[in-house]
């Protein structure tokens, strides 16, 4: 824990209630969100030495950090700015240009992060096993697939929140995927798609806190528990998961920590660790992996701006190693003041 704070003044920035966010049921914030909010903010009131305050309308935040600069940001604005997730890597870009530290990744890492076939590809080139996967340009016409690519996942190349992601993703042959695609593209017009490899088995998320170079804390992994969801359901983490509570999806699917052999947990955690430097994330972020039907763990992306919240798997995976929400919130917090007070020449280490 630091003594006393490089920064103590902190302004963090959140997602704008007040405006459409297409990520969110309904396209808007409801009570379990700001509930969220409201355990955050009480976690941060409790650490010592910090005063905090909140900026989360948009219309005047560009205005309010230009005209009073706060010492340090949190960014904790996941939806971009003006929920727009094409405009989540405008925020910290504006910060650098206002010369405002903040904790998070830089907008570089936004941007190769947001399209997983990117991602794909960088992971690849580092012998990170990844699925198999068609690139789909918005206009393109759709070729067939060999019909032993089936089952696939049709999924968003860009996007983020499951937006795009529904139990309709998994599609059986060409007829279902031809089918799947058209809905994408009225539904997410200009985005390409990906017709990914399925990927049936067991579901991972490494969590990591920290610094290449300084202290890293990789959390223990983390597996998504479909046990008790009804096994007529595909097994997937969908838009219903994250956006609908009324859905079993929400209230049946679990989170555990994970149970792997060794030799798979290494891997995924130097993946993990691979890729955080590589992409080029600061101080916390978020990687999912799920199991091929050859039993091999496979890389689904890398969030260099992962769910904060306390109900969200980072939370989880501080969880298995005893470390509180405040705790954890603590240590996303040190690890990015060190960094930017390390880049400024205020800190050595
Ligand atoms: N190729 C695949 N095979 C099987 N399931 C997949 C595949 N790709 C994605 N999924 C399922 O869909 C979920 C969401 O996929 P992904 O993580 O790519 O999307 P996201 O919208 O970026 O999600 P997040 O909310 O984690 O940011 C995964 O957690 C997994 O359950
Ligand atoms: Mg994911």
């Amino acid at each position: 824990m630091l003594k006393s704070p490089f920064f103590p003044e902190v302004a963090v920035l959140l997602g704008d209630p007040r405006l459409a966010d297409h990520s969110k049921r309904e396209g808007t914030f409801h009570d379990e969100d700001l509930a969220t909010r409201d355990s955050m903010k009480a976690a941060f009131a409790s650490l010592q030495g910090y005063g905090f305050r909140y900026l989360d309308d948009h219309a005047m935040m560009l205005d309010a950090l230009r005209r009073d600069p706060p010492q340090f940001v949190v960014n904790f604005c996941d939806t971009g700015f003006a929920n727009d997730p094409y405009r989540e890597l405008n925020l910290p870009a504006y910060l650098e240009m206002l010369d405002v530290p903040y904790s998070g990744a830089p907008p570089a890492a936004m941007v190769l992060a947001w399209d997983k076939a990117v991602v794909r590809a960088v992971a690849a080139q580092l012998g990170i096993a990844v699925p198999a996967e068609v690139y789909i340009r918005p206009g393109d016409e759709i070729a067939a697939l060999p019909p032993d690519r089936y089952p696939a996942f049709v999924k968003p190349a860009c996007a983020d929140g499951s937006v795009g992601i529904t139990v309709d993703a998994i599609v059986h042959d060409q007829a279902a995927a031809h089918a799947r695609i058209q809905q994408l593209r009225a539904e997410l017009p200009g985005r390409a798609i990906l017709v990914q490899e399925f990927l049936p088995g067991a579901e991972f998320g490494v969590g990591i806190i920290g610094n290449p170079g300084r202290q890293m804390t990789v959390l223990p992994p983390l597996e998504v528990d479909y046990d008790n969801l009804d096994p007529a359901l595909p097994r997937l983490l969908g838009f219903e998961s994250k956006a609908l509570p009324d859905s079993p999806y929400w209230t049946d699917v679990k989170f555990r920590e994970a149970r792997l052999d060794t030799g798979d947990r290494s891997a995924i955690e130097a993946a993990a660790v691979t890729l955080f430097e590589r992409i080029g994330l600061r101080d916390y972020g978020r990687f999912d992996f799920r199991t091929g039907a050859d039993g091999v763990i496979k890389l689904m992306e890398v969030n260099p701006n992962p769910a904060w919240s306390n109900d969200g798997k980072l939370a989880f995976m501080a969880g298995f190693a005893s470390i509180e929400y405040r705790d954890m919130l603590r240590m996303i917090l040190e690890a990015a003041q060190v960094r930017a007070a390390s880049e400024r020449g205020l800190a050595t280490g």
